[in-house]
């Protein structure tokens, strides 16, 4: 996909990876609909780009249906949705370096689905048919490199982010030859408000990841792999190897990972 007269709606918009989708596709001469549940924050984005601010919860199958319809009183198509909102865990812990695994309430596990999972199944039920009947059109999902291998520490986002990949795979499959892309980016590290939060997260790495990559850079990454139209985009490209070696043999893999979450970690 080319972006100039495009119309891509990004969720998600008003800050970190998809704040900056939203700057790069306008700059592209893209016109950009800014989603974010952060109402002042999407505005404020929507504004410095000259492009259409809208407020609502992608995790509220009303609010993106609302969505899909703003986007489309105001420029009749939409020819790029990025799927991209996401959070980190559904009740914040005290301790951000705490593990939080199978005992985190059904409330905390409930929201992560809801937000990194069914915000794309709303996005997906709503934009195939339009997408279909318009003669094409791209969706992306943003799921995370641990949804092709892990996160050590947080269950529920390693899990929700495999749900992610897979809901993308199996659209790209069911209608690719219909007309409508999909692609699927996966992150490892991203300097965003997300990450700073993240404290401890994945032992320590995070913020002092070597490979942390700037929101910046993952947008440029985006926009290449859009215009060839691939499937898995990978910021970093080190996780095509992981991802390889996890798939060649899952014991080796699982013990390696055992190892790394062992390790002492600097600071
Ligand atoms: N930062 C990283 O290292 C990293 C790595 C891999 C994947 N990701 C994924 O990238 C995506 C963007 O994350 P980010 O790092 O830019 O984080 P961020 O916290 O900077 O931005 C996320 C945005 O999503 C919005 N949001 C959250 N829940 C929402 C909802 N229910 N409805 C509408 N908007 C909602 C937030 O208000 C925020 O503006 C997420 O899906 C995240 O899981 C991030």
């Amino acid at each position: 996909m080319e972006l100039p007269g495009k119309v891509a709606v990004v969720t998600g918009g008003a800050s970190g990876i998809g704040r900056e989708l939203c700057r790069r596709f306008a700059a592209e001469g893209a016109s950009v609909v800014v989603a974010d549940v952060d109402a002042p924050g999407a505005a404020a984005v929507a504004q410095g780009i000259g492009g259409l601010a809208v407020p609502g919860d992608m995790s509220v199958e009303a609010d993106v249906a609302a969505l899909v319809d703003a986007a489309l009183l105001s420029f009749g198509r939409i020819d790029l949705f990025c799927a991209n909102a996401g959070i980190l865990w559904g009740v914040p812990p005290a301790d951000p370096a705490a593990v939080v695994g199978p005992e985190a309430p059904d409330e905390a596990w409930d929201r992560m689905w809801r937000v990194n999972v069914l915000s794309h199944v709303y996005a997906a039920r709503a934009l195939v048919p339009l997408m279909l009947d318009q003669g094409g059109g791209h969706i992306l999902v943003t799921a995370s490199a641990a949804g092709l291998l892990t996160v050590l520490g947080n269950a529920p986002y390693a899990v929700t982010k495999h749900a992610a990949v897979a809901l993308a795979e199996w659209l790209a499959i069911t209608y690719g030859d219909q007309g409508l892309k999909v692609s699927c980016l996966c992150p490892q590290f991203v300097r965003t408000e997300m990450l700073a939060r993240a404290g401890e997260l994945a032992g320590g790495q995070g913020v002092a990841h070597p490979g942390i990559l700037e929101p910046e850079e993952v947008a440029e990454i985006v926009v290449e792999g859009l215009r060839d139209e691939r499937f898995l985009i990978l910021p970093h490209p080190e996780v095509a190897e992981y991802f390889r070696r996890k798939a060649d043999d899952y014991d080796r893999w699982l013990a390696g990972m055992r190892r790394y979450q062992a390790a002492p970690r600097p600071g």
